[in-house]
């Protein structure tokens, strides 16, 4: 995509990635594409704001060579190591071997770690300016959001905000950089809560501690390394990012989540049933087969949601191991303190509500009711079923 003018002398300079499938190896993209955004300031100094992942490396050095001899840049902010955002770097450095490398204290050392750099490196401090002529950047450490080394670098002339991970998203750009320029913003803003949910929620502490500290802060202008630029409604991202951070406390809106999987469609058959009771109720459902859904989808449901409905088979005496892998990665991303119902057929022993109940204790989810069927579910199974969905979620509204 051609480089952008964000504001006198303030290019967007990313690259729009359609062709990665699996973001940082594990969430897909290959429907959605993302964007690695990076910003070049050109004033008496010449600064590249955050750089792009290894991939289009000549095209991403063709933007800036659009507008400045890339061997004579000044500075190259490093808010961030991932690399999603360094992954050019050492080619850079080929190319500018004396730009400086401006980033926070643990960024230096994680630059000697990942990439073998230790020369030209400048470590700044939280507060510090670095002025580039007329425009002047201060340096905002954020650690965590998302590694331990993240910093956010404001412009002070046009009160502009490279906030890196934060109030980013997936979701190849289609065109369009800014907010007002977004004819879809509804499916940012759902790529938004996928993105924070899988990369940044278990951060969520360190994510409020990082608005909180922007409280005051003139905010025109937010750019951050995924996703769309906000210059219409800056606060729009903002609040949403503050409201899903205070998710993890567990105070969350009333709604469930419905995750079942099915071997030869027993517990379907109950899923079915279960929905129907919820669906008496109006209250908010959200259903997924965890054998054919990517976790990366089912995670924003329950982190939005208070309450889980689990209907997994047992197999081979233990839990059906697709809806494992989902509950594994609840507890990795911190998604606690839910209300649950579980549910699931057997053919013999059983064993799979045993392994249920055990994750719920360590994911402290409050388990309200729970049955297991044997075989095919009975009539007065499917009565029990749809008496638990309308029990449940009325507990819940
Ligand atoms: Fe976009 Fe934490 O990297």
């Amino acid at each position: 995509m051609p480089s952008v003018e964000i504001k006198t002398g303030v290019y967007w300079i990313g690259v729009n990635d359609r062709t990665t499938d699996l973001f940082e190896g594990i969430w897909p993209i290959s429907k959605e594409g993302v964007s690695y955004n990076a910003y070049l300031i050109l004033d008496q100094k010449k600064a590249l704001i955050d750089l792009s992942k290894a991939i289009k490396t000549d095209e991403f050095f063709d933007q800036i060579g659009e507008l400045a001899e890339p061997s004579q840049l000044d500075y190259v902010v490093i808010n961030h190591l991932e690399p999603d955002h360094s992954g050019v770097l050492r080619t850079l450095l080929k190319i500018a071997p004396d730009v400086t490398l401006v980033c926070s204290e643990k960024c230096r050392e994680m630059l000697s770690k990942f990439y073998g750099i230790g020369k030209n490196v400048r470590a700044v401090k939280d507060g510090e300016t670095l002025s580039l002529g007329k425009k002047t950047l201060r340096f905002v450490m954020t650690p965590f959001v998302h590694w331990p080394e993240t910093m956010m670098t404001y412009e002070e002339s046009d009160h502009l905000l490279f906030s890196c991970d934060a109030f980013g998203s997936y979701g190849a750009l289609r065109g369009g950089l800014f907010d007002d320029e977004c004819r879809d913003p509804d499916f940012y803003e759902k790529e938004a809560l996928r993105y924070y949910v899988n990369i940044v929620a278990k951060f969520s502490g360190p994510v409020l501690k990082a608005i909180e500290k922007l409280k005051g802060v003139a905010l025109r202008v937010i750019a951050p390394s995924h996703g769309l630029v906000w210059r219409k409604d800056p606060g729009r991202i903002i609040d949403l990012y503050q409201k899903w951070a205070g998710y993890a406390s567990g105070d969350v809106p009333a709604g469930i989540t419905l995750i079942y999987a099915s071997m030869y469609g027993n517990t379907e058959k109950m899923m079915n049933a279960v929905a129907q009771g919820i669906s008496k109720t109006g209250l908010d459902l959200e259903v997924f087969d965890a054998a054919r859904t990517h976790v990366s989808y089912i995670l924003p449901s329950l982190w939005i949601r208070s309450g889980v409905i689990i209907g997994a088979p047992t197999y081979e005496g233990s839990l059906f191991p697709p809806m494992s892998e989902v509950l594994n990665m609840a507890a990795v991303k911190r998604i606690f303190n839910r209300k649950a119902c579980l549910f699931g057929s057997y053919g013999w022993s059983g064993g799979g509500q045993r392994e249920l109940l055990s994750r719920m204790e360590s994911l402290k989810w409050d388990v309200m009711d729970k049955f297991e069927f044997c075989g095919a579910p009975s009539q007065a199974d499917i009565r029990q079923g749809i008496g638990l969905g309308e029990g449940f979620a009325r507990r819940l509204a």
